[in-house]
């Protein structure tokens, strides 16, 4: 299935159980405490607290999300991505905890076809009701039922706004994979992955202190749809998907480079090629502050990784295109923003390529000062400072000469 299949599917399979299919919302929410939509709730928050009335008491939609805390491993994981869709289905006060166990299930056994021997639930461990409705209705055994008592099982948007406990399904890719179950010291492998997370909410955060019931318990959901393409395209690597492999393909091609398809600097031009796409697309321009510094930020990290593979002329707006093929379909605003993210990323790419060049003369010159192998701290932040050299650039660089940044002096200049 490909993953335009499988965004399909889903919508399809919870608009025919009752949900009303909502296209996605912008990446800019409405909520102005937040810098990015980072889930499928985030646009029906005003639903989830009873303030606005939603257009159906079952809604479902595939919802464009950033999420950038983990950017800087970005490219070295299989699944770490700073833009992905995110399937969900949300009921407001309409079913609760076993329906949506059931609907879930029923989903990934018989709609998707995995293998009920490989998956596992987690559920909070003070959530009884949870754990006997997934014996009942999924049958599971009771130690595929995982109990977790840390807030990796209590769900919030942040500190304050609608939360509740949540359960999680993971998919067990078999022992020639590292890692150990949830809840163990070692869950961060890769050989348990989790897929979908149901989302029982039934408080709202008020303050740090102060927890309160909604008006009605509801229901939210969240599974990644390039984590799931990944299982169902028989992967445990996002980047090996149909999702990402054009993209990737089209920057082997463009950098004419010997790295292979699973290097970092391949998939954090693909992944970052997706967030600026989608953020410029919802209106996000590259700048010096709030979101669009963060957009800038992606952009130039991900052209740097263009930069080190070799690459003399700009290639983000040659591998535009592709994306555009694979995405306007389900994404119309994408072919609609096409001539300003062409733009754009040109723009962006070709001063970036002026800021390296400027930078790596003045890189040259300070490592002749360089003693023992350690590169001036102030020196480093003056090119970032002045000059929008980023830090991660001047140590790649120095890396392969051996030298290190004297990160102390770097870090003292910064918070001066
Ligand atoms: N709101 C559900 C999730 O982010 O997993």
């Amino acid at each position: 299935m490909n993953s335009n299949q499988i965004r399909s599917k889903f919508l399809k399979y919870f608009e025919d159980n009752d949900h009303k299919i909502l296209k996605s919302s912008s990446l800019i929410p409405h909520d102005e405490t937040l810098l990015f939509t980072a889930a499928g709730m985030v646009p029906l928050k005003e639903f989830f607290m009873g303030s606005k009335k939603p257009p159906h008491n079952n809604l479902t939609s595939s919802q464009k999300c950033i999420r950038t805390v983990d950017i800087d491993i970005v490219g070295d994981t299989d699944r770490h991505l700073t833009f992905f869709e995110m399937l969900g289905n949300f009921s407001f006060g309409d079913y609760f905890k076993d329906l949506a166990i059931e609907l879930a299930w029923n989903l990934i056994i018989k709609e998707f076809g995995i293998d009920k021997n490989k998956l596992l639930v987690t559920v909070f461990d003070q959530d009884e009701e949870a754990f006997i409705l997934w014996k009942k209705i999924a049958g599971l055994s009771e130690n595929k039922i995982l109990k977790i008592n840390t807030s990796d099982n209590f769900w919030s948007m942040g500190e304050t706004g609608p939360c509740g406990p949540c359960s999680e399904i993971f998919y067990d890719h078999g022992d020639s994979y590292p890692g150990g179950p949830p809840g163990s010291d070692d869950e961060d492998g890769d050989r348990f992955i989790e897929i979908w997370n149901l989302v029982f909410m039934q408080y709202e955060q008020i303050t740090k202190d102060i927890r309160e019931d909604l008006p009605k318990p509801s229901i939210d959901t969240g599974m990644g749809l390039e984590r799931v393409a990944a299982l169902l395209q028989n992967t445990n690597d996002d980047y090996a998907t149909d999702i990402f492999t054009p993209l990737i393909n089209k920057s082997i091609e463009l950098t004419n480079s010997e790295e292979k398809a699973n290097s970092a600097s391949h998939r954090v031009i693909a992944d970052h090629l997706r967030s600026a796409s989608f953020l410029i697309t919802d209106g996000v321009l590259p700048s010096n502050e709030g979101r669009g510094y963060v957009l800038r930020r992606i952009m130039r990290r991900g052209m740097r990784h263009a930069h080190s593979l070799g690459n003399k002329e700009p290639i983000f707006h040659k591998i535009f295109p592709t994306l555009l093929h694979e995405m306007k379909f389900s994404y119309p605003e994408l072919n609609r923003a096409k001539d300003l993210i062409l733009n754009i990323l040109l723009n962006e790419e070709t001063k970036f390529k002026q800021t390296i060049d400027n930078g790596i003369k003045i890189l040259e010159d300070e490592i002749k000062n360089t003693q023992n192998n350690l590169f001036s701290g102030e020196v480093a932040f003056k090119l970032y400072d002045t000059f929008g050299f980023p830090l991660d650039l001047t140590q790649d660089y120095l890396k392969n000469k051996k030298i290190l940044v004297d990160i102390d002096s770097f870090n003292k200049k910064m918070e001066e």
